[in-house]
Protein backbone atom coordinates (compact mmCIF):
# COMPACT_ATOMS: atom_id res chain seq x y z
CA UNK A 1 0.00 0.00 0.00
CA UNK A 2 1.29 3.30 -1.11
CA UNK A 3 0.39 6.48 1.12
CA UNK A 4 0.84 9.79 1.10
CA UNK A 5 0.82 11.65 4.43
CA UNK A 6 0.04 15.43 4.32
CA UNK A 7 2.11 16.56 6.66
CA UNK A 8 3.28 20.13 8.62
CA UNK A 9 1.84 19.41 12.10
CA UNK A 10 3.08 17.60 15.51
CA UNK A 11 0.53 14.43 14.73
CA UNK A 12 1.98 14.28 11.28
CA UNK A 13 5.22 13.79 12.53
CA UNK A 14 4.04 10.59 15.18
CA UNK A 15 2.31 9.30 12.59
CA UNK A 16 5.30 9.46 10.30
CA UNK A 17 7.34 8.02 12.73
CA UNK A 18 4.91 4.58 13.40
CA UNK A 19 4.37 4.56 9.57
CA UNK A 20 7.86 4.20 9.21
CA UNK A 21 7.46 0.81 10.79
CA UNK A 22 4.49 -0.55 9.75
CA UNK A 23 4.28 -3.71 7.83
CA UNK A 24 2.94 -3.71 4.14
CA UNK A 25 2.85 0.27 4.05
CA UNK A 26 5.01 2.75 2.00
CA UNK A 27 4.71 5.88 2.73
CA UNK A 28 5.93 9.55 1.48
CA UNK A 29 5.38 12.42 3.86
CA UNK A 30 4.53 16.17 1.93
CA UNK A 31 5.26 19.08 3.39
CA UNK A 32 4.68 22.95 2.10
CA UNK A 33 7.61 24.31 3.04
CA UNK A 34 6.38 26.59 5.14
CA UNK A 35 9.14 26.83 7.47
CA UNK A 36 12.83 26.71 6.22
CA UNK A 37 14.54 24.56 8.62
CA UNK A 38 11.77 21.70 9.53
CA UNK A 39 13.20 18.54 11.74
CA UNK A 40 13.39 15.78 9.53
CA UNK A 41 10.37 13.71 9.06
CA UNK A 42 10.99 9.80 9.84
CA UNK A 43 9.95 8.99 6.29
CA UNK A 44 11.05 9.66 2.58
CA UNK A 45 9.80 13.50 2.23
CA UNK A 46 8.73 15.77 -0.44
CA UNK A 47 8.66 19.19 0.12
CA UNK A 48 6.88 22.48 -1.81
CA UNK A 49 3.35 22.85 -2.95
CA UNK A 50 2.60 20.98 -5.68
CA UNK A 51 1.67 24.27 -7.66
CA UNK A 52 -2.25 23.13 -8.10
CA UNK A 53 -4.75 20.65 -7.79
CA UNK A 54 -3.92 19.44 -11.32
CA UNK A 55 -0.23 19.21 -10.63
CA UNK A 56 -1.17 17.49 -7.12
CA UNK A 57 -3.13 14.87 -8.69
CA UNK A 58 -0.75 14.00 -11.56
CA UNK A 59 2.01 13.68 -9.11
CA UNK A 60 -0.02 11.57 -6.83
CA UNK A 61 -0.89 9.25 -10.37
CA UNK A 62 2.93 9.44 -11.00
CA UNK A 63 3.98 8.11 -7.54
CA UNK A 64 1.48 5.28 -7.66
CA UNK A 65 -0.29 6.84 -4.37
CA UNK A 66 -2.96 4.60 -2.89
CA UNK A 67 -4.78 6.22 -0.11
CA UNK A 68 -4.18 9.80 1.20
CA UNK A 69 -4.11 10.53 5.40
CA UNK A 70 -3.98 14.12 5.51
CA UNK A 71 -2.41 15.63 8.48
CA UNK A 72 -2.49 19.27 8.06
CA UNK A 73 -3.14 22.32 10.25
CA UNK A 74 -6.72 22.74 11.02
CA UNK A 75 -6.43 26.30 9.62
CA UNK A 76 -4.46 24.64 6.33
CA UNK A 77 -8.36 24.50 4.80
CA UNK A 78 -7.25 24.71 1.18
CA UNK A 79 -5.00 21.88 0.88
CA UNK A 80 -7.40 19.53 2.96
CA UNK A 81 -10.54 20.69 0.77
CA UNK A 82 -8.32 20.25 -2.34
CA UNK A 83 -7.10 16.94 -1.52
CA UNK A 84 -10.82 15.64 -0.40
CA UNK A 85 -11.59 16.35 -3.60
CA UNK A 86 -8.36 14.64 -5.44
CA UNK A 87 -9.31 11.60 -4.00
CA UNK A 88 -12.58 11.57 -4.77
CA UNK A 89 -12.04 12.35 -8.23
CA UNK A 90 -9.13 9.56 -8.39
CA UNK A 91 -11.18 7.19 -6.49
CA UNK A 92 -8.73 6.68 -3.88
CA UNK A 93 -9.41 6.27 0.11
CA UNK A 94 -8.85 9.57 2.28
CA UNK A 95 -8.83 10.29 6.32
CA UNK A 96 -8.47 13.53 7.14
CA UNK A 97 -6.76 13.68 11.06
CA UNK A 98 -8.15 17.50 12.86
CA UNK A 99 -7.69 17.39 16.30
CA UNK A 100 -10.13 18.65 18.78
CA UNK A 101 -10.66 22.04 18.78
CA UNK A 102 -10.06 23.88 22.82
CA UNK A 103 -12.72 24.55 25.06
CA UNK A 104 -13.10 27.15 27.27
CA UNK A 105 -12.64 26.04 31.36
CA UNK A 106 -13.26 27.38 34.97
CA UNK A 107 -11.19 31.21 34.67
CA UNK A 108 -10.99 31.44 30.87
CA UNK A 109 -11.90 34.91 29.42
CA UNK A 110 -12.70 34.06 25.64
CA UNK A 111 -14.59 35.61 22.60
CA UNK A 112 -15.33 33.15 19.69
CA UNK A 113 -14.83 34.98 16.28
CA UNK A 114 -16.37 33.32 13.34
CA UNK A 115 -13.84 36.07 11.05
CA UNK A 116 -10.76 37.83 11.61
CA UNK A 117 -12.50 40.98 10.26
CA UNK A 118 -15.00 41.02 13.99
CA UNK A 119 -11.95 41.66 16.42
CA UNK A 120 -12.62 45.13 15.89
CA UNK A 121 -15.84 44.90 17.65
CA UNK A 122 -14.18 43.48 20.77
CA UNK A 123 -10.68 45.03 20.97
CA UNK A 124 -10.88 48.85 22.27
CA UNK A 125 -8.33 51.66 20.92
CA UNK A 126 -5.02 51.98 22.62
CA UNK A 127 -5.07 48.53 23.18
CA UNK A 128 -1.73 46.05 23.18
CA UNK A 129 -2.90 43.13 20.96
CA UNK A 130 -0.40 39.89 20.69
CA UNK A 131 -1.30 38.05 17.67
CA UNK A 132 -0.35 34.55 17.85
CA UNK A 133 -2.15 33.78 14.43
CA UNK A 134 0.92 33.56 11.89
CA UNK A 135 1.77 35.14 9.24
CA UNK A 136 -0.82 33.99 6.58
CA UNK A 137 -3.75 35.56 8.39
CA UNK A 138 -2.21 39.17 9.05
CA UNK A 139 -3.20 41.11 6.91
CA UNK A 140 -7.05 40.34 8.23
CA UNK A 141 -6.41 42.16 11.36
CA UNK A 142 -5.45 45.25 9.19
CA UNK A 143 -8.88 47.10 10.81
CA UNK A 144 -7.34 46.91 14.29
CA UNK A 145 -4.17 49.08 13.16
CA UNK A 146 -4.43 52.77 14.45
CA UNK A 147 -6.62 54.13 16.95
CA UNK A 148 -3.14 53.80 19.53
CA UNK A 149 -3.44 49.97 19.31
CA UNK A 150 -0.31 48.39 19.57
CA UNK A 151 -0.06 45.18 17.48
CA UNK A 152 2.41 42.57 18.10
CA UNK A 153 2.80 39.47 15.51
CA UNK A 154 4.48 36.41 16.33
CA UNK A 155 6.36 34.89 14.03
CA UNK A 156 8.55 31.57 13.47
CA UNK A 157 10.34 33.30 11.21
CA UNK A 158 11.90 36.68 10.08
CA UNK A 159 9.83 37.99 6.38
CA UNK A 160 12.28 40.29 5.84
CA UNK A 161 9.55 43.08 5.38
CA UNK A 162 8.65 45.77 7.71
CA UNK A 163 5.54 45.10 9.49
CA UNK A 164 2.77 46.25 7.34
CA UNK A 165 0.89 49.07 9.62
CA UNK A 166 2.44 51.60 11.89
CA UNK A 167 2.41 51.11 15.51
CA UNK A 168 2.99 46.99 14.68
CA UNK A 169 6.33 44.91 15.24
CA UNK A 170 7.06 41.54 14.69
CA UNK A 171 8.40 39.42 17.58
CA UNK A 172 10.45 36.26 16.11
CA UNK A 173 10.54 33.43 18.45
CA UNK A 174 10.38 29.41 17.34
CA UNK A 175 8.23 27.27 19.35
CA UNK A 176 7.57 25.22 21.70
CA UNK A 177 6.76 27.64 24.19
CA UNK A 178 6.26 26.81 27.96
CA UNK A 179 3.54 28.47 29.97
CA UNK A 180 5.82 30.53 32.77
CA UNK A 181 7.58 31.58 29.26
CA UNK A 182 4.60 32.85 28.05
CA UNK A 183 3.22 34.34 31.56
CA UNK A 184 6.53 36.83 31.24
CA UNK A 185 6.36 37.74 27.83
CA UNK A 186 2.78 38.58 28.29
CA UNK A 187 3.65 40.68 31.16
CA UNK A 188 6.45 41.98 29.70
CA UNK A 189 4.95 43.12 26.88
CA UNK A 190 1.63 44.83 28.72
CA UNK A 191 -0.55 42.25 27.12
CA UNK A 192 -4.05 43.40 27.15
CA UNK A 193 -5.27 41.25 24.21
CA UNK A 194 -4.74 37.99 23.00
CA UNK A 195 -5.81 36.37 19.41
CA UNK A 196 -5.36 32.73 18.93
CA UNK A 197 -6.79 30.51 16.38
CA UNK A 198 -8.68 27.76 17.66
CA UNK A 199 -5.77 25.13 16.57
CA UNK A 200 -5.88 22.56 19.26
CA UNK A 201 -3.54 20.19 20.29
CA UNK A 202 -1.21 20.19 23.29
CA UNK A 203 1.54 21.89 21.34
CA UNK A 204 0.17 25.30 21.46
CA UNK A 205 -2.07 25.48 24.22
CA UNK A 206 0.50 27.15 26.86
CA UNK A 207 -0.11 30.55 25.59
CA UNK A 208 -3.86 30.05 26.67
CA UNK A 209 -2.68 28.40 29.98
CA UNK A 210 -0.78 31.98 30.77
CA UNK A 211 -3.77 34.00 29.39
CA UNK A 212 -5.93 31.88 32.31
CA UNK A 213 -3.37 32.58 34.64
CA UNK A 214 -3.37 35.92 33.56
CA UNK A 215 -6.80 37.10 33.75
CA UNK A 216 -6.42 38.21 30.04
CA UNK A 217 -9.28 38.47 27.04
CA UNK A 218 -8.52 36.13 24.29
CA UNK A 219 -10.30 36.60 20.79
CA UNK A 220 -10.55 32.79 19.68
CA UNK A 221 -10.97 32.49 15.88
CA UNK A 222 -13.29 29.86 14.81
CA UNK A 223 -12.15 26.93 12.46
CA UNK A 224 -12.90 26.84 8.89
CA UNK A 225 -15.59 23.94 7.81
CA UNK A 226 -14.29 20.51 8.14
CA UNK A 227 -13.77 18.92 4.65
CA UNK A 228 -16.36 16.26 3.10
CA UNK A 229 -15.38 13.11 4.03
CA UNK A 230 -13.82 10.52 6.87
CA UNK A 231 -12.59 12.58 9.89
CA UNK A 232 -10.51 11.61 12.93
CA UNK A 233 -9.04 13.36 15.63
CA UNK A 234 -6.31 11.24 16.86
CA UNK A 235 -3.08 9.80 15.85
CA UNK A 236 -4.18 6.26 16.85
CA UNK A 237 -7.64 6.45 15.15
CA UNK A 238 -5.59 7.32 12.24
CA UNK A 239 -3.43 4.67 12.36
CA UNK A 240 -6.28 2.08 12.79
CA UNK A 241 -7.22 3.36 9.54
CA UNK A 242 -4.01 2.74 7.78
CA UNK A 243 -4.09 -0.60 8.98
CA UNK A 244 -7.65 -1.76 7.80
CA UNK A 245 -6.67 -0.39 4.26
N1 LIG B 1 -2.56 27.49 8.83
C1 LIG B 1 -1.91 27.36 9.98
O1 LIG B 1 -2.22 28.05 10.97
C2 LIG B 1 -0.78 26.37 10.12
C3 LIG B 1 -0.16 26.22 11.37
C4 LIG B 1 0.85 25.28 11.52
C5 LIG B 1 1.25 24.52 10.43
N2 LIG B 1 0.62 24.69 9.23
C6 LIG B 1 1.07 23.84 8.10
O2 LIG B 1 1.62 24.70 7.12
C7 LIG B 1 1.25 24.24 5.82
C8 LIG B 1 0.61 25.38 5.05
O3 LIG B 1 -0.54 25.81 5.77
P1 LIG B 1 -1.60 26.76 5.08
O4 LIG B 1 -2.59 27.18 6.11
O5 LIG B 1 -0.90 27.77 4.23
O6 LIG B 1 -2.30 25.69 4.09
P2 LIG B 1 -3.39 25.90 2.96
O7 LIG B 1 -3.84 27.31 2.94
O8 LIG B 1 -4.42 24.84 3.09
O9 LIG B 1 -2.54 25.55 1.67
C9 LIG B 1 -1.86 26.54 0.94
C10 LIG B 1 -0.98 25.86 -0.06
O10 LIG B 1 0.14 25.27 0.58
C11 LIG B 1 0.49 24.07 -0.11
N3 LIG B 1 0.43 22.99 0.89
C12 LIG B 1 -0.19 23.01 2.10
N4 LIG B 1 0.09 21.89 2.78
C13 LIG B 1 0.88 21.14 1.99
C14 LIG B 1 1.51 19.88 2.15
N5 LIG B 1 1.40 19.17 3.29
N6 LIG B 1 2.27 19.41 1.11
C15 LIG B 1 2.40 20.13 -0.03
N7 LIG B 1 1.85 21.35 -0.22
C16 LIG B 1 1.09 21.84 0.77
C17 LIG B 1 -0.42 23.96 -1.28
O11 LIG B 1 0.27 24.65 -2.32
P3 LIG B 1 0.05 24.37 -3.89
O12 LIG B 1 -1.25 24.99 -4.23
O13 LIG B 1 1.24 25.03 -4.51
O14 LIG B 1 0.08 22.88 -4.06
C18 LIG B 1 -1.63 24.73 -0.83
O15 LIG B 1 -2.41 25.23 -1.87
C19 LIG B 1 0.29 23.06 6.00
O16 LIG B 1 0.99 21.87 5.67
C20 LIG B 1 -0.10 23.11 7.46
O17 LIG B 1 -0.24 21.82 8.01
C21 LIG B 1 -0.37 25.59 9.05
Amino acid sequence: MKLLLLAGTGEARGLAQALAGMQGVSAIASLAGATSDPAPLALPTRTGGFGSAEAQAQWMRAEGIEAVLDATHPFASRITARTARISRTLNLPCLHLIRPPWRPGPGDRWVELADAREALDHIPAGATVFLATGRGTLADFAPLAGQGRRLISRQIEASGAPFPWPGGEYLVSRPPFGIADEIALFERLEVDWLVVKNAGGEGARAKLDAARALRLPVLLLARPAPPEGEVVESVEAALDWVRGL
